[in-house]
């Protein structure tokens, strides 16, 4: 087992429902510790940066417009196999093909408003983190 390190957001719909906590919850229920977190207002270049992978797809304008709508929150979770856990307790990016008892599954609204995003990789992990957080904001746990 290794420990690693994986971002994470809160997304615009569940701020707006009131879901942070709930969603705190399952990361640390499933042993994620939370190391860095805040929360912010992200601007179209912000987030069209964050998303720059998915330009020209047909989803990526509605995406950005969605994810500047409002707060979120942006945090680092840590634990054993932090990157896979935390995609397993999201659910698929499909809130309809998502696990019972999954964060999408259980709040999900739509493939677009699906609550949470969750690196993918050690790679994007890195990267992501590397977007919203200086070192020195990340704590030792
Ligand atoms: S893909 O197709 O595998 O690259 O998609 P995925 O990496 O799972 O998710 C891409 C992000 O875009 C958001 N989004 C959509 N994806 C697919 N189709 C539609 N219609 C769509 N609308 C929005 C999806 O929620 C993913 O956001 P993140 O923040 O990466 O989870």
């Amino acid at each position: 087992m290794v420990v690693e390190r994986t971002f994470s957001i809160v997304k615009p719909d569940a701020v707006r429902r009131d879901l942070i906590g709930t969603i705190y919850q399952r990361f640390e229920a499933a042993g994620l510790k939370v190391v860095a977190a805040k929360m912010l207002h992200l601007d179209q270049a912000k987030a069209e940066g964050f998303y720059a992978e998915h330009e020209g797809r047909e989803f990526y304008e509605p995406l950005v417009k969605f994810m500047t709508s409002g707060p979120i929150m942006v945090q680092v979770l840590e634990g054993e196999n932090a990157i896979a856990k935390n995609r397993e307790i999201m659910g698929k990016t499909n809130f309809e093909e998502a696990a019972p008892g999954t964060i999408r599954a259980d709040f999900a609204s739509s493939v677009r408003e699906n609550c949470v995003h969750g690196s993918d990789s050690p790679e994007s992990a890195s990267r992501e983190i590397n977007y919203f957080f200086t070192p020195d904001e990340v704590c030792a746990r």
